[in-house]
């Protein structure tokens, strides 16, 4: 390109309930939210991370893009869950080749699948807190099946796959660039989707601890089931409010908190193992994302289980946003959702 780089790309979201892609272009007064939007996927496309239907999600991408009339075709996507493994290790330090290969022949033990089977990537974070000679890596493996079959998906959607990123690293990614205050005190960054959650303790912008689970809104459906007796398709009509002869709604957001409840003890596991294994004694800050963050009761009871300041994300915060184009409401309503993607539309082509 003559007049200036174009390195940028369209963050793309592969959510296992919904599709979201933004674009966000870098102008002299700032970064401006060029296009973002969302589209929700037939329930059972994506199970346990996997793909169950190429041809009819690349499609709804395919479809996504054009009402968004967007015309890049570079994508960052990220995946996480189920078939990525995030690990923080102590290994010796050395040169970078010899680290290379130290890192690479540890690497297995840490890893619950065949390291023939899995890509790895790595990145040296500093000195060891227990030996000089030790260096704390942070190690990523994807299973490398998993990660032909989004490449093979966004290249049957028409786009060129130029980042593989991890969920919880964009989120990161998008948190960081957020006005916000506070930096150094303890933050514990949630995501909530349907069928997993995400967790990362950071302090001055430095990951401490990351954790996935399997826990998601897909619970809440699936207790609906249960208690009902009614098909999953009943039950997300009755959870949409889209029909209400089948089941109260009080029954529902009753479901809906102790499903939630269940989120907080998760949570409070992971929190008390980072608190036994660190001089902190608490997490201060709560940064909620995802669409678990509409759960009825959710945020009440994180503020009574860590005494925490709790908040939800506003990822589009300090971004220029035409009010024409994207209104107020929709921005409100969409914020939760939108992180991720987000995250991922703020890598360059460059970028690791
Ligand atoms: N406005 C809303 N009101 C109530 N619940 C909502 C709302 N928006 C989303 N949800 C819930 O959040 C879920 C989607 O959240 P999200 O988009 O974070 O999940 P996902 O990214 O598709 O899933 P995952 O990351 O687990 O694969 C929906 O399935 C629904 O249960
Ligand atoms: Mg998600």
């Amino acid at each position: 390109m003559i007049f200036g780089k174009k390195d940028h790309l369209v963050g793309l979201d592969i959510g296992s309930s919904f599709i979201k892609v933004a674009e966000i272009k870098v102008m002299g007064k700032g970064l401006v939210l060029h296009k973002f939007g969302y589209t929700r996927i037939i329930p059972g496309t994506i199970v346990e991370g996997r793909i169950m239907d190429m041809e009819g999600l690349a499609a709804k991408i395919r479809a996504l893009f054009k009402s968004q009339k967007i015309r890049e075709k570079n994508v960052a996507i990220s995946t996480g869950g189920h078939s990525v493994v995030i690990k923080t290790i102590d290994t010796t330090t050395g040169s970078k080749k010899d680290l290379h290969k130290t890192i690479y022949s540890e690497a297995e033990q840490y890893i619950p699948y065949d390291i023939d089977d899995v890509n790895i990537d790595y990145q040296v974070l500093g000195e060891s807190d227990f030996s000089s000679d030790q260096v704390n890596v942070l190690l990523v493996a994807a299973k490398k099946d998993l990660v032909t079959e989004y490449i093979d998906l966004i290249q049957m959607a028409g786009l060129n796959p130029r980042i593989i990123d991890v969920d919880t690293f964009a989120l990161q990614n998008a948190y960081e660039r957020l006005p916000y205050e506070n930096r150094e005190k303890t933050t514990l960054l949630i995501d909530i989707g349907a069928s997993k959650m995400s967790l990362n303790i950071l302090k001055d912008n430095s990951s401490l601890m990351m954790r996935d689970n399997v826990s998601g809104t897909n619970q809440i459906l699936e207790e609906i089931c249960d208690q009902f007796d009614i098909t999953v398709d009943e039950a997300r009509q009755t959870l949409n409010g889209e029909t209400n002869d089948i089941v109260s709604q009080d029954r529902i957001q009753g479901i809906g908190s102790k499903v939630a409840q269940s989120w907080c003890s998760e949570i409070r596991e992971v929190v008390d193992v980072y608190v036994s294994s660190t001089n902190d004694e608490k997490i201060e800050k709560i940064i909620l994302s995802g669409g678990g963050v509409f759960t009825e009761g959710f945020q009440e009871f994180l503020l009574s289980e860590f005494d925490a300041d709790v908040s939800i994300i506003n990822p589009f915060e300090g971004l220029i946003i035409d009010e024409k184009k994207f209104s107020d409401d929709f921005i409100t309503q969409a914020g939760p959702l939108a992180a991720i993607a987000i995250g991922l539309a703020l890598r360059r082509i460059d970028d690791k």
